[in-house]
């Protein structure tokens, strides 16, 4: 079967889109702003090279048009931390997508602890396994209610347990697929 695109509606191709290129990777983000430590979800999340290390994320607006938190504090701040969540992190995950006001935190109303590590970078959460600290690079204009953002990544931390003595890396990432979540090869709601 082979469909045209442009004879679907947003959320078809969106279906089809994200039941096909998957797993997909979540980017779980921490930003700041004034103190206040922001965290969500993004699974339009891929590496773009390796030199420089660059990856892209499409972070889209609110409703009322604004930039989501995560946007609107990473043009702020110019950084912002990427969390790998494995599956004893996935309730919180799902909680932390809830669109709260700016001025409350997942982090917070979750309690999903955090943890400062590098100071100019957002802390990370305190139980991943990896994060990638980052910098804004540059947005791409797709005339799109989605905005691609560029990130170079400034440092990795991965926790000592992950990595085995011949420096080979063991996560166990959550994924994406479709509306669901993908852990040991299994989909769950
Ligand atoms: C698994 C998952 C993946 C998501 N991926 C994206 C994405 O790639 N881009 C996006 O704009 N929103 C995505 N969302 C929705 C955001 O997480 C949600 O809008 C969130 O409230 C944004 O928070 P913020 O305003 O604090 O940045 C995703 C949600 C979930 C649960």
């Amino acid at each position: 079967m082979i469909t045209d695109f442009s004879t679907l509606n947003e959320s078809k191709k969106y279906s089809i889109m994200s039941n096909t290129i998957f797993p997909r990777p979540i980017a779980w983000i921490t930003t700041e702003d004034e103190g206040i430590v922001n965290l969500a979800p993004f699974s339009y999340f891929a590496p773009l090279s390796s030199e420089p290390p660059l990856v892209i994320v499409s972070i889209g607006h609110k409703e009322n048009g604004e930039p989501k938190d995560t946007l609107a504090n990473i043009m702020k701040s110019g950084v912002c931390t990427i969390n790998f969540a494995h599956k004893e992190l996935l309730e919180e995950l799902k909680n932390s997508a809830e669109a709260l006001p700016k001025d409350e935190s997942e982090c917070e109303k979750f309690n999903i602890k955090a943890k400062k590590v590098l100071e100019i970078f957002p802390p990370m959460v305190a139980d991943a396994k990896c994060a990638l600290f980052c910098e804004y690079v540059k947005s791409v204009d797709i005339g799109s209610r989605f905005e691609p953002i560029i990130l170079k990544i400034n440092h990795i931390y991965i926790a000592d347990e992950n990595i085995d003595e011949k420096n080979h890396i063991h996560l166990e990432n959550i994924g994406r697929v479709g509306m669901e979540y993908l852990i040991d090869s299994t989909r769950v709601k």
